[in-house]
């Protein structure tokens, strides 16, 4: 089936209190391997591109790619198209073009005002083509290509800054910082705790859903008391990433005559859809479609 507006999605998950997995991809595999854990764990989603992997393998060809495989591998589980960390209007622009039913304009780096400003025009834009649009306060530490951001320089959403925020810019869900860090770093040295205090205060003062980036490493416990305080986005890109290349450096360092591509990447697509699995079931959004 084609992909469907992340409203839907939405409006269900708020319904029936779960979260809706985010995924990454930057290429046909991890496209497959998502789409084919949706189906098989009737788990409804999100699947997300970044401008990195816009730069990477053009616009046109991976929204294809995911609007394709949608229609080919999805008939009971729907999925929809989001940009994940747009910082240029252009990206919000193009993704619209292209299909998108949701877009972010992360200005989290610009001072208060600015980020008002930067995430209002975009959301306004968006509005205008009925696409819903994520903006986010607060700033996660952890280096991601384009989202650099050090350690000392992260700072957490304020529950007052936060309903002014969502007030001011018309958005319809928000990424919140409350110590959460992407990246790979936390996967070797330790992912700091969640602020769930926090995360508390602010669910009490909006009422648009709310986002939980670099979620990969955060154990399940603390997944879920986040869903139960109105977390109702999870955004998993390293773990996909490191399922992709331990698969990859394990088939390759078992077989030195391998060549085949075909050979090589059906594992690696199996080890990206276990991924995607366990992430549905422990967000609770396994078996609602
Ligand atoms: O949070 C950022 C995402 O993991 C995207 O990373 O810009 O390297 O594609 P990327
Ligand atoms: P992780 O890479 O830490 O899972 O974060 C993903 C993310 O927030 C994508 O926007
Ligand atoms: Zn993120």
């Amino acid at each position: 089936m084609p992909l469907v507006h992340i409203k839907n999605l939405l409006k269900d998950a708020n319904r029936e209190e779960y979260a809706l997995g985010a995924f990454n991809t930057q290429n046909l595999e991890t496209t497959l391997a998502i789409m084919r854990a949706a189906e098989e764990n009737r788990a409804p989603l999100v699947i997300q591109v970044s401008e990195a992997t816009i730069d990477y393998a053009g616009l046109a060809s991976i929204a294809e790619i995911v609007k394709t495989a949608a229609k080919d591998i999805l008939s009971h589980a729907p999925v929809a198209l989001h940009l994940d960390h747009g910082k240029k209007f252009q990206s919000i622009i193009g993704c619209i073009k292209a299909g998108f039913s949701s877009i972010m304009m992360d200005a989290s780096h610009l001072p208060f005002k600015e980020n008002i400003a930067a995430t209002k025009k975009a959301a306004e834009y968006a509005h205008k083509y009925g696409v819903f649009a994520q903006g986010e306060l607060g700033r996660l530490a952890g280096v991601e290509d384009v989202v650099r951001v050090a350690g000392h320089e992260a700072f957490m959403t304020h529950p007052d800054e936060a309903a002014e925020f969502v007030r001011k810019t018309g958005i319809d869900t928000l990424a919140v910082s409350i110590g959460n860090v992407h990246g790979i770093v936390k996967m070797r040295e330790g992912v700091p705790k969640l602020d769930l205090g926090r995360l508390k205060e602010i669910q009490k003062k909006i009422k648009v859903p709310l986002v939980l980036h670099g979620a990969s490493g955060i154990p399940e416990k603390e997944i879920k008391k986040a869903i139960g305080l109105g977390v109702r986005i999870i955004n998993i890109d390293t773990e996909i990433r490191m399922a992709f290349t331990d698969s990859l450096r394990a088939t390759l360092g078992k077989d030195k005559n391998i060549f085949d591509p075909r050979k090589v990447l059906t594992p690696v697509m199996e080890a990206v859809e276990k991924v995607v699995a366990e992430k549905t079931k422990i967000f609770g959004s396994a078996r609602k479609a």
